[in-house]
């Protein structure tokens, strides 16, 4: 393969339509989706790849009925306590982005605890997102820029301020189940990425689906504005 992504992001969506398919709950699509976050993270780790972003829950997704927070919630915690070892087997730093306003003390130190422990890895950087929106991260981002710049800091750029500061621009985002819309995603950092839809729902895609969307990203030439012989 030639270029790899350096940082590939993930829109995870399809899951309820999956169970429904299935004649299931909701939640249970959002277990079978738990299995591909696995998947895609042992290829990721498998290929070299340096940061995969994963869209868990968004700022929107709070309007769902209770009992699907709730469930998508403890997912979470119970994920975060199980992949622990493998987080350590692979030299994986897990990461996870978003309004922590919203979420429990107890995920918040699930989380904490998580990420202090694999912050001195070296491989895969896996980032969850999780309460996020790209337009909760403008917002936030723009209210510390204000206050720095009061301050007399006149030597400063928004995106240090965005809470994925230090985190390269995702070169590619996959979206699975057909839909072709950000939902307010990244929508700073996505600037300039590759977007590829597929119809695949989440919880069918697994290590051959992202194989594939790989291979088109790196037979996609990107053009940052330049023409196609600049690049040349
Ligand atoms: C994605 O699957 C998971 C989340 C957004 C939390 P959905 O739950 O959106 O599944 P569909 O889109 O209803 O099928
Ligand atoms: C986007 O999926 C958010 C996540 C995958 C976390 P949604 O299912 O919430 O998106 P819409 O509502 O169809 O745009
Ligand atoms: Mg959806």
């Amino acid at each position: 393969m030639g270029n790899l992504p350096k940082h590939i992001t993930i829109i995870m969506d399809g899951n309820g339509r999956w169970a429904k398919q299935r004649g299931k709950e909701r939640i249970y699509g959002h277990f079978e989706g738990a299995e591909s976050v696995r998947a895609c993270c042992e290829l990721a780790v498998e290929m070299g790849i340096e940061y995969l972003s994963l869209y868990a829950f968004s700022t929107e997704n709070w309007n769902r009925p209770k009992e699907e927070v709730a469930g998508l919630m403890k997912l979470m915690a119970k994920s975060i306590l199980e992949e622990r070892p493998t987080f350590e087997k692979n030299n994986i730093r897990f990461m996870v982005l978003g309004d922590r306003s919203m979420l429990s003390d107890d995920l918040i130190a699930d989380i904490d605890n998580a990420m202090e422990e694999t912050s001195g890895n070296t491989g895969l950087t896996l980032i969850v997102f999780l309460s996020y929106s790209g337009k909760w991260d403008l917002e936030q981002a723009a209210s510390r820029y204000a206050l720095d710049f009061k301050d007399g800091k006149t030597d400063i750029k928004l995106e240090d301020y965005l809470c994925t500061a230090g985190i390269p621009d995702p070169d590619l985002l996959i979206r699975t189940s057909g839909e072709q819309r950000i939902s307010n995603y990244m929508l700073w950092q996505c600037a300039y990425t590759e977007f590829y839809f597929t119809e695949t729902l989440w919880p069918d895609f697994r290590k051959p689906e992202l194989r594939l969307a790989i291979e088109t990203y790196s037979s996609r030439e990107r053009r940052f504005g330049k023409t196609g012989e600049q690049i040349k």
